[in-house]
């Protein structure tokens, strides 16, 4: 029997994948699951439901660390936001693929297969760092069948699948963020529920008492909270904790898919609103106008690459250096302050700033005001020029 791996979740998309890959295709199913930073309690059941429904072997592969620093940290130095949506899902799919293709390797199948319907925007980041990276047959058996959840669902109780019930949505967790679509959130305008929430407090229930932090960061990466120093897992482990109590990072945004369909989406991404706040603010203190222009720019593109699935197109590395070079100087610290939802700069400091607090100065005496004159008057020469041909009209 020929071999697949299977990404696997043990949602309710992957499980029925098993017993199709089985059923319908006749293979031997090997199942990976990729520790991301999802809940725990979804990793072991992932083992668990995997041997339940009967697959050959199944794998754990903790990937978190990799992930925090070769992931997440070029997600902050780039300040990797797509539409108003900090990449978390996008980001961890490329890293997912290539342990996938290592077991593939290991195993020698010959196929891998993944549980994204033909709808969504992972099928592209699966399949595209797949073909990157290796020439392995491809099967997505929910997309091949045009499956729809209810059918999905039938299949499932058919054939003994274990179906979670946590909840009706479908919800994706790595450690950069958690994202809840589906169900009653398909209607744009029915407001998330509160229950719904998992990783942020209410602005209501949040404590009373503010919080001051104080964020340092080296080469564009954050190192240490209020002058601890953490490990790149920890930081964003201990940033989404202290902005999630503090109701930092709900995000409610519609989205355009890589398809073209809107989506609508909901966040809970407190480390990364924090992070990658500060982080800004930071980059004020220490690049220049040109530098901030053109990286606005640098973030935008780099952004579209990764939700677009083009973790491995050559661009994204080219981007990389450039920012790592910028990146150089974004060390400093920031001082902010967390209190009922919302998030304030209070302070930053860096060795590499480049404010010249003598010279902006309302008391400095030793630049010659009168010597900005001359600037100004060639400043605006267009603006002028097309005035007065526009008055002699
Ligand atoms: N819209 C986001 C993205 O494309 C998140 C998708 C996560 N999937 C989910 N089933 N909640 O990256």
């Amino acid at each position: 029997m020929e071999k697949v791996i299977l990404a696997f979740s043990s949602g309710l998309d992957t499980s029925v994948c098993v017993k199709l890959l089985q059923e319908k295709y006749d293979m031997e199913v090997i199942t990976v699951c990729v520790d991301v930073g999802q809940p725990e309690e979804e990793v072991k059941r992932s083992e668990r439901v995997a041997h339940e429904i009967g697959v050959s072997k199944h794998y754990t592969i903790d990937a978190k660390e990799e992930f925090a620093k070769d992931y997440i940290f070029k997600a902050v130095k780039s300040n990797a936001v797509y539409e108003g949506y900090p990449l978390s899902t996008a980001l961890a799919r490329p890293l997912i693929a290539m342990k996938i293709v290592e077991i593939a390797e290991k195993e020698n199948a010959i196929s891998i297969s993944h549980g994204c319907t033909g709808k969504g925007n992972d099928q592209f980041r699966f399949e595209c760092t797949i073909r990157s990276a290796s020439d392995y047959n491809i099967i997505g058996p929910v997309r091949d069948l045009n499956l729809t959840r209810t059918e999905e669902i039938e299949y499932a109780k058919k054939h003994g699948i274990p179906i979670p019930i946590f909840s009706n949505f479908s919800i994706d967790e790595n450690l950069w963020g958690r994202s809840i679509e589906g169900d009653m959130l398909e209607d744009p305008n029915v407001e998330m529920p509160e229950d719904a929430f998992n990783w942020t407090k209410s602005s209501a229930d949040a404590p009373d008492e503010p919080r001051v932090l104080e964020i340092e960061f080296e080469n564009g990466v954050p190192v240490a909270l209020d002058g601890k120093k953490f490990s790149p897992l920890d930081i964003i482990k201990e940033c989404n904790k202290i902005a999630g109590l503090h109701g930092i990072g709900r995000i409610d945004i519609m989205e355009d898919r890589i398809i073209g369909l809107k989506s609508r989406e909901n966040y809970e991404t407190p480390g990364a609103v924090l992070i990658i706040t500060a982080h800004k603010s930071l980059e004020q203190l220490v690049l220049t106008r040109e530098e901030l222009k053109f990286s606005v720019n640098v973030s935008e593109t780099y952004s579209e690459l990764v939700y677009n699935g083009l973790w491995h197109e050559p661009l994204r590395d080219d981007l990389d250096h450039l920012i790592d070079n910028m990146q150089k100087r974004v060390t400093g610290t920031v001082r902010v302050r967390l209190h009922k939802g919302n998030l304030r700069i209070l302070g930053r400091k860096s060795p590499f700033s480049l404010y010249q607090e003598q010279a902006v100065s309302f008391e400095d005496k030793e630049t010659d005001q009168k010597e900005i004159v001359g600037m100004i008057k060639n400043y605006g020469v267009q603006a002028a020029c097309f005035q007065s041909v526009c008055r002699k009209g």
